[in-house]
Formats: structure tokens, C-alpha cells, sequence
């Protein structure tokens, strides 16, 4: 894998965006480098791509992958939308200003309190279980629509993915046997969805789960007249940064959208909800190696960011040698980051490191373990446009009581 477009090194000194290094370390070590653009350019890969295509396919953000407010203005501005999948991630949209109609709530184990809330407000709906159907089986409106999420253990051909994930959603009989009981009430079963990968740097790998969505949608429009009006993908997409090139990521994307238009009418509505895709490679650390021992280096933001969640993808590349090529090279463990024997040789204490695609499922994890949050820096059109304070001592011991 290259170097990501937004770095360069010039006389072995690395820029991120033309701002050399130095200029960002000077507000402390760690620090959490954000790029707006990257953002932006992210969610503009595809959109040409279903631009260019003539496909009604859209790119909605997942926001449990990382909900920083800038972040969301920036997706705000570029995607189409947002996926939340509980009340407090509804209740964190709605202070970005996203608008009913560009949010999705598809979650699992919701109260019939915050469902009926989501109805009221007219904002999209996706069932993942028959007890939740239940809850809203007595709404007092006159009319509702609500969508079904397939469990992706029933979509699949040897689908690889974590068992914890394929036990979210519906049977197909489950899904059948929801919509005969919708006959002759105030609902209206208008979409589907399923989430089912994580990382897929292979987007064919979703190809076996479209089609048997798509015959199954087919035979429940012909068993029960359904009108539907959307059908969401989930997420899954790996980050652009490894995509090999960027013309593998588009080729691959380009056949992606060729198999929805093939197969879906224009009247559908096409939904991504993306998490990691658009906002991980956006994100990096910036930290010095503050100690060595053997060949392990450590650095001081450890599980604060560096969270060994599922499918985390760090690479470690320093500040003053050049480096081409990326590499996989670091291990996040409970204590602290430790920079894995690759560097051990090439790295030393107090050399600076930057640690790439930070951006998904870290900061929205993370607790004060051990270290303290690291200073933000916002990066937009090569310019520092901001700079927030980590959590103070004062804000960690009042959240502990
Ligand atoms: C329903 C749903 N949609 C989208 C996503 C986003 O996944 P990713 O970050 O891999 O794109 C998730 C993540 O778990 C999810 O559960």
C-alpha cells in the first residue's frame, strides 16, 4: 500500500496537507490530527462514480463509527445522510442538524417509547426483531412505514463474518410471517436492509447477499403487493486507504453500482450506511515514542484511541525518515501502544510517529486508560481550522463520580 495523497516528506521531514509535522506537535504530544477533505473525498469517490452511473444509490454515514461534531458538519455537507442506531446516537444527529428525513434509525432492542418517538417524527424506520414489531403494533397513527432487517445469517454463502453481528435481524420466514401480520393494519413494510460485512476491500463479496435479498423482495412484492420504496446495504466497505489503488477501489465500486442498477428498479431508493469507509483514513496520531524497551516502543495515547476493536487496521509511519510504502506494523494491547518488531530497529525514543487510520471506532470507545485525551486538530483546505482540548483531569473525575 502507497502513502495516502495527504501526506509528503520533504528533505525527510513529513507534511500532513502541506503542514509539516513539527507545526503540530508544537500543541502537545499526543495529538489527534483530523482531515476534513479526506472526508469529503471519501464520500466524492463513490458519488462521481454514482453520478456518472445514472444510480439513485446513496451515501449514508454510520455514526456509531465516530461522531465528533466537525466530522458530522463535514458529512453533513457531502453525504446524504445518517444512520443511527440508538437514542442517544438519534439524540447526537439531531444536534448536528441533520433532519428527519436524512436520518435512518436502524438498531436492535429499542423501546416501544423511543419507536413511537421515531414514528411521531417521521423519521425512517428499520424493525430488527418481532418483539419490536410488537411494540408498535397499537400505534395510534393512521399510517406507518417501517422497513426489515434481514439477519445476514440467512443472506450468506460462506460469509466470514463475526458471529456477534450475524444474530442482528430477521429470518426470512420471520420477516414473512411480520409482513402477513401487517394485513389490515395501519403498517406498511416499505424496505429492507441487512449489514454484513466489516473491512471488505472486495466489494463481490456482497454480490451472493444482493441477489437473495433482491429474489426474496421480489416474491414478497408478488405474495403481498408490498410497495417498496428502499432497500440499505449496510456497511462494510474497507477504508480507501487499503483499497490497494485507487483504481481497484473504483473499479470494484463501479461494478458494485452496475449490479444495483441491474437489478433494482429506478424507484427504489439504494442505501449505504458506511462507517469506517468515510471516516477512518481521516484520522491519524501524531505522538513521539516516549519509551523503548527491547524492540518495543511505546507511545502515549495507548487504548485511549488505539483500541484493538474488530478489524482495527493501524500502520506507523515516522515523521523524519521517508517512507513509500505502508505497513502494518503495530499492536495495540491494553497498556499502551507498542510499535511491533518491524520499526523496532528503525525507530528510537523520542523519534515522532504518525499513526494512520485513527478515524473509525476509537475516539467513540475509548475511556482515560491510563493516558489523557489527546489535543484535536482539525485540518481543512491545508489549514488548521481548529483545535480542541482533549477532556480535562477536572471533566474525567466528575463522569466517575
Ligand atoms: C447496521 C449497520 N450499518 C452500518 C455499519 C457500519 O459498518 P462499517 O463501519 O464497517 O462500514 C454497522 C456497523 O456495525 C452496522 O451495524
Amino acid at each position: 500500500m502507497n502513502l495516502p495523497n495527504y501526506l509528503t516528506y520533504k528533505n525527510n521531514e513529513i507534511y500532513i496537507k502541506n503542514i509539516n509535522y513539527k507545526k503540530l506537535l508544537s500543541f502537545g504530544t499526543p495529538v489527534d490530527i483530523i482531515i476534513l477533505d479526506r472526508i469529503k473525498d471519501n464520500i466524492n469517490v463513490l458519488k462521481n462514480i454514482i453520478k456518472k452511473e445514472k444510480s439513485n444509490l446513496k451515501i449514508y454515514y454510520c455514526l456509531k463509527a465516530c461522531y465528533l461534531k466537525k466530522i458530522l458538519q463535514t458529512i453533513k455537507t457531502y453525504g446524504d445522510g445518517v444512520a443511527v442506531g440508538s437514542n442517544l446516537e438519534l439524540f447526537i444527529s439531531k444536534n448536528s442538524n441533520f433532519s428527519n428525513d436524512k436520518i435512518i434509525f436502524n438498531g436492535v432492542g429499542r423501546t416501544k417509547e423511543i419507536l413511537m418517538k421515531v414514528l411521531y417524527n417521521k423519521i425512517r424506520l428499520i424493525l430488527s426483531s418481532e418483539t419490536e414489531f410488537n411494540n408498535i403494533l397499537d400505534s395510534k397513527f393512521k399510517k406507518i412505514n417501517v422497513g426489515l432487517r434481514i439477519s445476514s445469517k440467512y443472506l450468506g454463502k460462506n460469509l466470514k463474518i463475526n458471529a456477534k453481528y450475524s444474530n442482528i435481524g430477521l429470518s426470512l420466514t420471520e420477516a414473512e410471517k411480520i409482513i402477513i401480520k401487517t394485513k389490515n393494519t395501519n403498517i406498511n413494510i416499505n424496505g429492507f436492509s441487512f449489514h454484513i460485512f466489516s473491512n471488505k476491500t472486495n466489494l463481490n463479496d456482497y454480490y451472493f447477499a444482493i441477489n437473495k435479498l433482491n429474489n426474496f423482495i421480489k416474491q414478497m412484492i408478488k405474495k403481498y403487493n408490498l410497495k417498496i420504496e428502499y432497500v440499505d446495504f449496510g456497511g462494510g466497505f474497507a477504508p480507501r486507504i487499503l483499497f490497494n489503488s485507487e483504481k481497484k477501489l473504483e473499479d470494484n465500486f463501479t461494478k458494485f453500482v452496475h449490479l444495483l442498477n441491474n437489478l433494482f428498479d429506478k424507484n427504489i431508493e439504494l442505501i449505504l450506511e458506511l462507517g469506517r469507509y468515510i471516516v477512518s483514513d481521516s484520522s491519524m496520531i501524531l505522538s513521539k515514542i516516549v519509551t523503548e524497551n527491547n524492540s518495543w516502543k511505546f507511545i502515549n495515547i495507548g487504548t485511549n484511541y488505539l483500541i484493538p476493536a474488530l478489524g482495527y487496521n493501524f500502520f506507523i509511519v515516522p515523521c523524519e525518515k521517508n517512507m513509500k510504502n505502508l505497513h502494518k506494523n503495530i499492536i495495540s494491547d491494553t497498556m499502551g501502544t507498542i510499535i511491533s518488531k518491524y520499526t523496532g530497529n528503525k525507530l528510537h525514543e523520542k523519534d515522532n510517529i504518525l499513526v494512520l487510520n485513527t478515524g473509525a471506532y476509537t475516539n467513540v470507545m475509548k475511556e482515560q486508560f491510563l493516558f489523557k485525551d489527546p489535543i484535536k486538530i482539525y485540518i481543512e483546505n491545508n489549514k488548521i481550522i481548529k483545535i480542541k482540548k482533549g477532556i480535562t483531569e477536572g471533566e474525567i473525575l466528575k463522569y466517575h463520580g
